[in-house]
């Protein structure tokens, strides 16, 4: 059996992945090791808790002894998802951003240091590259330019990943992947956010103008990509994953989409103020990664609808999470800002006006 240590594996993506792995991987035992912050959810994992290649275990990144303590378990590859995630949030405070992002990845790299692991995979985000042009595609070879205290905090990640391995020899991939979206996401991120907002007949609040562009990547195709790179990816290398669909869709041109799957009015949407150092278009080149022989497959379209039906299906998952820790951040995230002209707090529609029967 091949000893595996994931990392944040009770957020949306990392649990996306366990169950991935456990479906295509029978010669892995996993240990997934997640401090369980507000976005760390063992339900996302309940269908597999029994399963004997399924271990989790509550601790946090940046904590050497609870770390080492996992790694004698004889892990052989490491698979960092965690992280704090939320653009937003890292506006309002950064230290967290920090303490896993920076101090978090040292400790992991230090832990695949001492005990001789075969791989530190990282999971890193597009973001460090900064926004990019309309026509242009960062490419790995890239500075990073991050905007955020988010984005930063995972490009100094990536840094310290490299100088592991320039230094210490610790053999690593990184992989920068763009939005992704599908089950589980915490109803912070837009997509997730606006599905369920709808669904609990709310408007929805499209930052500025609604004209920034995201590449969307399906979590299926990402975890795709994953194991392609584990498999193929040159140690030492750091690999762009992107769904390059075209044409790229603006925020409001998605928005439009997920209102249409739910046969909502365009009356839903509020223009609110937009988010401070708001990246205008991320797009990735995804040369390296395709030579090795990956594509996305999921369209943006399809992707939507299933990901739309899956929320629609689950309210069971999401509605707790809205009643608690995330109604007061989504309060004070979207209250009327004194400096604005406009309100950025979204409306409850006052009935059905503006729905077209969701
Ligand atoms: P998420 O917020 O849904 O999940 C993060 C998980 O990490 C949670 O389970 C949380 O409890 C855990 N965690 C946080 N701090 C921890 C710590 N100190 N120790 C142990 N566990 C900790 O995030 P996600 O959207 O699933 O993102 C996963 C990874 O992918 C992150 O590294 C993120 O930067 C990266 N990424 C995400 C996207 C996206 O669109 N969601 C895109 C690019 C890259
Ligand atoms: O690009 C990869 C990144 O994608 C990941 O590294 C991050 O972890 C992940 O959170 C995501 O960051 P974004 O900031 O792009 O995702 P978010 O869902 O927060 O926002 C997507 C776009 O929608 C962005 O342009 C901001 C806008 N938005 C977001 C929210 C929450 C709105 O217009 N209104 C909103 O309420």
């Amino acid at each position: 059996m091949i000893r595996v240590l994931i990392t944040g594996g009770a957020g949306f993506i990392g649990s996306n992945y366990i169950h991935h792995a456990l479906r295509v991987h029978p010669d892995w035992e996993i240990w997934n090791f997640d401090k369980l912050t507000y976005a760390g959810n063992l339900a996302n994992l309940k269908d597999i808790e029994q399963d004997a290649r399924y271990h989790f275990v509550k601790g946090d990144i940046a904590d050497a002894a609870a770390v080492a303590a996992v790694m004698k378990n004889g892990i052989e590859l490491i698979i960092n998802f965690a992280a704090e995630s939320h653009v937003d949030r890292s506006i309002k405070g950064s230290q967290e951003f920090l303490m896993t992002g920076v101090l978090g990845v040292q400790t992991l790299l230090d832990a695949a240091k001492e005990h001789g692991a075969k791989l530190f995979y990282q999971i890193s985000t597009d973001e460090v590259y900064g926004d990019v042009e309309a026509g242009q595609y960062s490419t790995e070879a890239d500075i990073l330019r991050p905007s955020s205290p988010y984005s930063a905090a995972k490009a100094a990640g990536d840094l310290l990943v490299l100088a592991y391995a320039r230094t210490h020899g610790v053999p690593v991939i990184i992989s920068r992947c763009t939005n992704n979206y599908g089950p589980h996401q915490y109803p912070e991120k837009m997509l997730a956010l606006f599905v369920t907002n709808l669904l609990e007949n709310k408007h929805v609040p499209l930052y500025g103008d609604g004209q920034q562009i995201r590449d969307w990547l399906h979590v299926d195709d990402h975890c795709r990509a994953i194991d392609l790179l584990l498999d193929k990816g040159r140690r030492g290398e750091v690999y762009n994953v992107g769904a390059n669909h075209q044409p790229e869709l603006t925020n409001l041109q998605v928005t439009r989409l997920i209102l249409d799957e739910l046969k909502a009015d365009a009356a839903m949407i509020d223009f609110v103020t937009d988010r401070p150092g708001h990246d205008r278009r991320y797009a990735v080149d995804t040369a390296k990664v395709s030579v090795l022989g990956w594509k996305p497959l999921v369209a943006p379209e399809e992707g939507l609808r299933r990901t739309v039906r899956w929320y629609k299906d689950n309210p069971d998952w999401w509605r707790p999470i809205k009643s608690g820790e995330f109604l007061k951040y989504y309060q004070e995230q979207y209250r009327k800002s004194p400096s604005s002209s406009h309100p950025s707090f979204p409306r409850q529609s006052s009935g059905q006006a503006g729905r077209r029967g969701v």
